[in-house]
């Protein structure tokens, strides 16, 4: 063996040695949360992150310890909804300690640490599952009663190496909007965590109908039912319908979930049949 063969036989030890001690490590850290459900989506701009972050708010004003991990890199969105805007990431002495929110719920975010507001991440997909995997393994949680991963949309390799790397994940929440459209691409979604045997805890229609705010009717904008019948037809729970609302909205743009500021809205209702059915799903 030459000189060359010997050190590149070297650097792969030391790689897999590495690899190795990450793993220990986030199985270690991951036996001190209670449950791990990913929120996903064939599409973008659904509401996967207002259900993320509302169903954290909801869950931390029931008394549990709650962790959200942004697992979008390009567009991460979580802080700003949970009014974490320009908060970082600091070192502490068992990893790097997340900020919490002022509804108590701890945050880890790709946006924590990026330079200045307009940073986008160029990166290919090995660095962008590397970062994943740091993300994952460094971030010192403490311990949680639930840690809720908020996923890119789509099927790529952050959705990819979450379902992948985290121990005994409980379940995945689908969130879909009532088109034909979205109904297609949210099949792909059911049989990528079907593949990689995440429990699918059901689907979530988001957007789905709107009330008048003077007649109180109820106005289907897009068809209607759509996710029902996706969740029917592949086998799946049909978790419930979340209206559209402008006050649903505004908690975004405020950093304050609607589940805990507009407890009267149809919205707010709606969200909180939702959360107790994922709730019986994950704690049986
Ligand atoms: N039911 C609703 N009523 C009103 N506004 C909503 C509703 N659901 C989501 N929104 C708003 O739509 C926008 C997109 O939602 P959100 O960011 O949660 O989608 P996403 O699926 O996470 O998007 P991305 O794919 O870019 O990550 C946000 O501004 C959010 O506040
Ligand atoms: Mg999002």
């Amino acid at each position: 063996m030459d000189a060359v063969d010997e050190a590149r036989k070297s650097e792969e030890a030391e790689a897999f040695v590495k690899r190795v001690e990450e793993l220990k490590q986030l199985r270690e850290r991951m036996e001190r949360v209670g449950h791990k459900v990913a929120v996903m989506s064939g599409k973008g701009g659904v509401g996967k992150s207002l259900v993320t972050v509302n169903l954290a708010a909801a869950l931390a004003s029931e008394g549990k310890r709650v962790g959200v991990l942004d697992a979008d890199l390009h567009g991460p969105t979580v802080p700003k909804m949970l009014g974490l805007k320009g908060a970082r990431l600091e070192a502490g002495e068992n990893g790097i300690i997340p900020p919490v929110s002022p509804s108590g719920i701890k945050v880890a975010s790709m946006d924590f640490l990026l330079p200045t507001q307009d940073s986008p991440i160029i990166w290919r997909g090995p660095l962008k599952m590397a970062a994943i995997r740091q993300l994952l393994t460094d971030i010192d949680w403490g311990d949680l009663d639930y840690l809720l991963i908020d996923l890119p949309p789509g099927t790529g390799d952050e959705s990819l190496t979450v379902l992948q790397l985290l121990p005994g994940i409980d379940g995945v929440v689908i969130v879909t909007m009532p088109n034909e459209v979205s109904g297609q691409v949210v099949e792909k979604s059911v049989t990528f965590a079907r593949q990689l045997k995440a429990p699918i805890i059901g689907l979530v229609e988001n957007m789905s109908y709107l009330i008048c705010p003077h007649c109180g009717e109820r106005i289907n904008l897009f068809g209607g039912g759509v996710a029902e019948r996706v969740a029917s037809e592949m086998g799946v729970p049909f978790l419930g319908a979340i209206p559209l609302d402008p006050k649903v909205a505004e908690g975004s743009d405020t950093g304050e979930p609607f589940i805990v500021k507009k407890r009267d809205r149809p919205a707010s209702v709606a969200f909180r049949e939702i959360v107790k059915k994922i709730v019986d799903f994950v704690e049986g």
